[in-house]
């Protein structure tokens, strides 16, 4: 049976960095899964039908990192049927081995709620913003109001709304570096395996 390493959080809390970190220590496989629903809102016309038509062309397109992308994520991240038309190829990548990485806001919780392991990364809402406004090359004001409207969205809509799974374990990484940070999440994988 393959290990999965289930990761969620907020945006810009680091997880996707923890994610990338543990696949490449573990020789696992990593699906950054914010990447489908950004690729689902970029590609605009009906989302239920880009949702099923997602190619991996469609996941290449250059634009995908930026805030307006993630707003079109999150609002196509709301609708059921967009949702469960990318659970299968989740579900297919976290399948392999010798095992896999997922890191989204619901693999804990909805998509692998059998994962081995389950992480839940957060931090202040500051430090996330001035992070994503370094990467973005934006201003903090701006991308903290993105990320907060962002995060209330996918904390409160009704389907697999952000939140830890009951046996994630909680990694706050406000005040880690990043080596810190990877060093605990790897620590956490190495006493479940
Ligand atoms: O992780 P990232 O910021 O790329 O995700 C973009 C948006 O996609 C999130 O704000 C969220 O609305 C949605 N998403 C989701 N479930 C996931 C991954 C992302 O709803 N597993």
């Amino acid at each position: 049976m393959p290990f999965i390493i289930a990761i969620d959080g907020p945006a810009a809390s680091g997880k996707g960095t923890i994610a990338r970190a543990l696949a490449s220590h573990f020789g696992f496989h990593h699906l950054d899964t914010g990447l489908l629903y950004r690729a689902t809102g970029a590609k605009g016309g009906d989302p239920i039908v880009s949702a099923r038509d997602l190619t991996p062309d469609d996941l290449q397109r250059p634009d995908l990192r930026s805030a307006a992308a993630g707003q079109a994520a999150s609002r196509v991240a709301a609708i059921p049927e967009v949702r469960e038309a990318l659970r299968e190829f989740q579900l297919r990548f976290a399948s392999q081995e010798p095992g896999a990485v997922l890191d989204g806001r619901d693999i804990g919780t909805v998509i692998c709620p059998d994962a081995q392991v389950k992480l839940y990364v957060i931090a202040s809402d500051e430090v996330r913003a001035a992070r994503r406004a370094a990467e973005l090359g934006s201003d903090v004001a701006d991308m903290l109001n993105e990320l907060q409207q962002r995060d209330r969205r996918d904390s409160q809509r009704a389907a697999a709304p952000l939140r830890p799974a009951t046996d994630a374990i909680v990694i706050d990484t406000t005040d880690l570096a990043i080596e810190q940070a990877i060093a605990t999440a790897i620590a956490a994988v190495q006493s479940a395996r």
